[in-house]
């Protein structure tokens, strides 16, 4: 999918790793709308990377509100051709604690956003997609998703993210298949421990440790490196269906 021209929405653009995506695909000449929450800093950051980027005010849990805000946005870009889903949320609890088992709630809202909410932003993207006239290559869009390599190696206390996680993975394939004759490919990204959201924060020893499984560079991922993988499946038509690990080597332990 060429990205000079193409419609293109990222989730969670205010911050990290789809801050830099959004930033990447302007710079590539796309035309880019970032969907956060309404207390996030997405005016300043659509501003910021310029080239006519605009925000969206939007809790991906707001089932009705999707529907709507993306309609909106769809309209404002003239089309939709790229879709990346990196908005997410964590928990970390063992399955049995001192204090009882594993609570079902935190399980429950972890599988809402990640997996309920980004099937509903996939679904609809890939609806406005399957309206545009394909291009050369037969294509008509491109969708992204993010998983973790916690969907592969889960540590203690990440059987809600794990699971989660691997759900985004698993959906990859039948999604693609179910799109395929579209022309709208679906793939996510599973990234390691990068240097965003709740990780940035720490400090350095801590992240020192936190990486040292990694074969090279033993370092946390920068935004930036998750950009350029995001434009790399963009702009190649033969990856379609699976989830790429951006890890530097690294193979989580227990814990
Ligand atoms: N940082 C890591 O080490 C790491 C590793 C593997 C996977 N991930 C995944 O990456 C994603 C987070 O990316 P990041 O690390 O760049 O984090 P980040 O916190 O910098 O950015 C996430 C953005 O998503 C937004 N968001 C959260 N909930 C939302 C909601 N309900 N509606 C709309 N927007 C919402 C936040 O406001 C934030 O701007 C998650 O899916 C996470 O599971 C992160």
């Amino acid at each position: 999918m060429d990205i000079q021209g193409a419609g293109a929405i990222v989730v969670g653009g205010a911050s990290g790793m789809a801050r830099a995506t959004a930033r990447d695909l302007a710079q590539h000449g796309a035309k880019v709308v970032i969907f956060d929450l309404p207390k996030s800093k997405g005016a300043e950051v659509a501003e910021e990377i310029g080239g006519g980027t605009q925000f969206f005010p939007l809790d991906i849990m707001d089932e009705a509100a999707v529907e709507s805000t993306i309609e909106k946005a769809v309209q404002a870009l003239g089309g939709l051709h790229i879709g990346v889903n990196v908005a997410g949320w964590g928990w970390a609890q063992r399955t049995i604690t001192r204090d009882g088992p594993h609570p079902l709630d935190p399980f429950r809202k972890v599988m809402e956003i990640n997996v309920v909410a980004t099937f509903n932003l996939i679904r609809l993207q890939a609806h406005h997609m399957s309206k545009n006239t394909p291009n050369a290559d037969g294509e008509r869009g491109v969708i992204l998703c993010t998983s973790s390599i916690a969907a592969y190696e889960g540590q203690i206390g990440q059987a809600a993210y794990s699971a989660s996680k691997a759900a985004v993975a698993g959906m990859m394939l039948p999604i693609a298949r179910d799109l395929g004759s579209l022309g709208i490919r679906c793939n996510a990204i599973a990234p390691s421990l990068f240097d965003t959201g709740l990780i940035a924060p720490l400090p350095d020893q801590m992240k020192s440790a936190l990486i040292e499984d990694a074969a090279f560079p033993r370092r946390m991922g920068k935004p930036e490196e998750y950009a350029r993988l995001a434009r790399a499946i963009i702009e190649n038509p033969m990856l379609n269906g699976g989830t790429i690990r951006l890890d530097a080597g690294q193979r989580f332990r227990p814990k």
